[in-house]
């Protein structure tokens, strides 16, 4: 099936805002993740059947360091500390794409950071 958007903007964020200052984002902005380990984002997505899905997060990291996160499907982790890498500038924005399981109907999605720098700029994720 085609691949719904869902824009970080929009979902549940903890200990992050949402902004716009960076050009090349999609919706309306995007979130920017406090720059501590544990901040996340939390989105309620659906799915038409059970199965494996691909999940693209769309995001930008204008560091040079990796912004590692952890990926929980229904709360459990799917991805552990899946590597964010630099995007040489944080109005570089490129996609990253994991395979996840999902249940049929409503999921809960969440990225967690997992270092003191925060996660990358967060743009939206697709699935
Ligand atoms: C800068 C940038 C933010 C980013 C932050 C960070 O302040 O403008 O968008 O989130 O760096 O290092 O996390
Ligand atoms: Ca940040
Ligand atoms: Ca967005």
């Amino acid at each position: 099936p085609t691949p719904t958007d869902h824009q970080a903007e929009n979902a549940t964020i903890s200990q992050g805002v949402v902004e716009s200052n960076h050009a090349g984002f999609t919706g309306t902005g995007f979130v920017n993740y406090d720059n501590l380990a544990g901040s996340s984002v939390e989105f309620a997505v659906m799915a038409a059947s059970a199965g494996n899905a691909t999940l693209t997060f769309r995001y930008a990291n204008g560091t040079t360091a990796n912004r590692p996160m952890d990926i929980t499907v229904n709360g459990a982790l799917v991805s552990d500390e899946l590597a964010f890498d630099s995007t040489g500038a944080w109005t570089n924005w490129t996609t990253r794409s994991i395979t996840v399981p999902v249940n049929a109907g409503a999921n809960t999605i969440r990225a967690t950071a997992t270092t003191a720098n925060g996660g990358p700029n967060l743009d939206r994720i697709s699935i």
